[in-house]
C-alpha cells in the first residue's frame, strides 16, 4: 500500500553521510526548504541493535512529512526489519542504498554491491515492500559495474515489480567516483523504459545545470547533494530562478555558518560535533574569499569550540566577505 504520493517536480536533498543530519535539513528549511529530504546513509544493522547514535540518525526535523530515511546494508532480513522499525516513524519514505561505492561498503556486500545480482535486489526489494505500509519505497542507484543500459533497464524494471515506489540514478558506474560527467543521457533513456518515477541526480551546480537537465532529460524530479552542501539556500535560488530567470539571491553567509553552529549541537551528539562542522564547512568554504585557506585552519582545530572560533574570526577579520550573491 502506497502512503504518500510522489510530489510533482520535486527537489530533492541527497543522502550524504555525515552531513545530511537534522541540522542541515535546518537550515535548508530556514531557506524556503525543498520537497523531499533524505537522511545520511543508515545502517540497518546498527539501527535494529539500537545503538547509542541511532536517535540522531533517526530525528526527522524539521519536516517529518518530507522525510525519506536511507538504509544501507547487506543482510536482507536485516534490512526489511529495519524498514518495518522506520515505517512506524513519522516519514514520507524508505529509501535503500544500491549505489555507494565506498570501499568498505562495497567490501560488506552493500551500496552498489546489489547490483551484481538483479535477482537478489528484486527479492530484497519484495522483502522490504513487504515490510512498509505507511511509507514509500524508493532505491538510489549507479548505472552499475559497467556501462551496460539493458542490464540497468532489467534492474530498475525487477524493482519496480516488487512494489519500489520511485529510483534514484545517479548515473556514473561504480569505478567513476566523481571523476567524469555524471551521464545524465542515461537518465533520459531510462525514464523512457520505466513506469515508475524517476529522479535524476548528478552534477547540478547552478541555474545553468538545472534548467538544461531539467528540459533535455526530463526526469521526474531533481536530486541535489553537494550544491546543497555549499549552498543550502540553493533549493530556494532555483525556485526563484524558475519564476523568474533574471533574479539574484544575496545571502549572508556569516549568518548561515552562525545558524549551522548553532544548530548542529541540537542535533548531534557531543563526539559528532567536530567531525561533522569540518565536514560541512568543506563544502560551505567554497563561497567564501580565501575559502580553501579557512577550510585547511578548519581541518587543523581540535575540537568544535576551536572550529567555531575560527569560523567566527575569519567574519571578524573579513567582513567584506558576508554577503555572497547567486546569479547562475
Ligand atoms: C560527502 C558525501 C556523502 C555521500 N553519502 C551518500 C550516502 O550516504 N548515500 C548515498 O546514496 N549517496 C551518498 N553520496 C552520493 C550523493 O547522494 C550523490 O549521489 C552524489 O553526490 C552526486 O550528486 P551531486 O553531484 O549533486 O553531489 C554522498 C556524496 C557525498 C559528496
Amino acid at each position: 500500500m502506497k502512503a504518500h504520493s510522489f510530489p510533482r517536480d520535486p527537489l530533492i536533498l541527497a543522502p550524504m553521510a555525515a552531513l545530511t543530519t537534522s541540522a542541515l535539513r535546518c537550515l535548508v528549511r530556514g531557506f524556503g526548504g525543498c520537497d523531499l529530504y533524505f537522511t545520511e546513509m543508515i545502517s540497518a544493522a546498527a539501527l535494529l541493535q539500537r545503538g547509542p547514535y541511532e536517535s540522531f540518525y533517526i530525528n526527522p526535523e524539521p519536516e517529518p512529512e518530507k522525510l525519506v530515511y536511507q538504509l544501507v546494508g547487506s543482510d536482507r532480513e536485516k534490512a526489511a526489519s529495519a524498514a518495518e522499525f522506520l515505517d512506524g516513524l513519522p516519514g514520507f519514505g524508505v529509501d535503500f542504498n544500491m549505489g555507494c561505492s565506498a570501499p568498505e561498503i562495497v567490501r560488506a556486500g552493500a551500496g552498489v554491491a546489489w547490483m551484481k545480482n538483479a535477482e537478489n535486489a528484486r527479492r530484497l526489494a519484495a522483502a522490504l515492500r513487504s515490510r512498509l505500509k505507511n511509507k514509500t519505497l524508493s532505491v538510489k542507484l549507479r548505472v552499475g559495474y559497467e556501462d551496460n543500459f539493458d542490464y540497468l533497464v532489467s534492474f530498475c524494471r525487477g524493482l519496480a515489480e516488487e512494489g519500489a515506489d520511485f529510483i534514484t540514478l545517479h548515473p556514473r558506474i561504480k569505478k567513476e567516483k566523481f571523476s567524469r560527467v555524471a551521464r545524465w543521457d542515461y537518465i533520459t533513456a531510462l525514464k523512457a523504459e520505466l513506469s515508475i518515477p524517476l529522479v535524476g541526480n548528478g552534477d547540478i551546480r547552478s541555474w545553468q545545470d538545472y534548467s538544461l537537465k531539467k528540459t533535455r532529460c526530463g526526469p521526474d524530479g531533481i536530486m541535489i547533494g553537494r550544491a546543497a552542501a555549499r549552498a543550502p539556500w540553493f533549493f530556494a535560488f532555483l525556485r526563484k530562478k524558475e519564476e523568474d530567470p533574471g533574479c539574484e539571491m544575496t545571502v549572508d553567509l556569516q549568518a548561515a555558518a552562525a545558524e549551522f553552529l548553532d544548530l548542529l549541537p541540537r542535533f548531534q551528539p557531543g563526539d559528532f560535533l567536530e567531525s561533522r562542522s569540518k565536514r560541512f564547512f568543506s563544502w560551505f568554504c567554497q563561497n567564501l574569499m580565501f575559502g580553501h585557506n579557512l577550510f585547511v585552519t578548519i581541518n587543523n582545530s581540535k575540537g568544535f569550540d576551536a572550529v567555531r572560533k575560527v569560523v567566527f574570526d575569519y567574519f571578524t577579520k573579513h567582513p567584506e566577505a558576508r554577503y555572497k550573491t547567486e546569479k547562475n
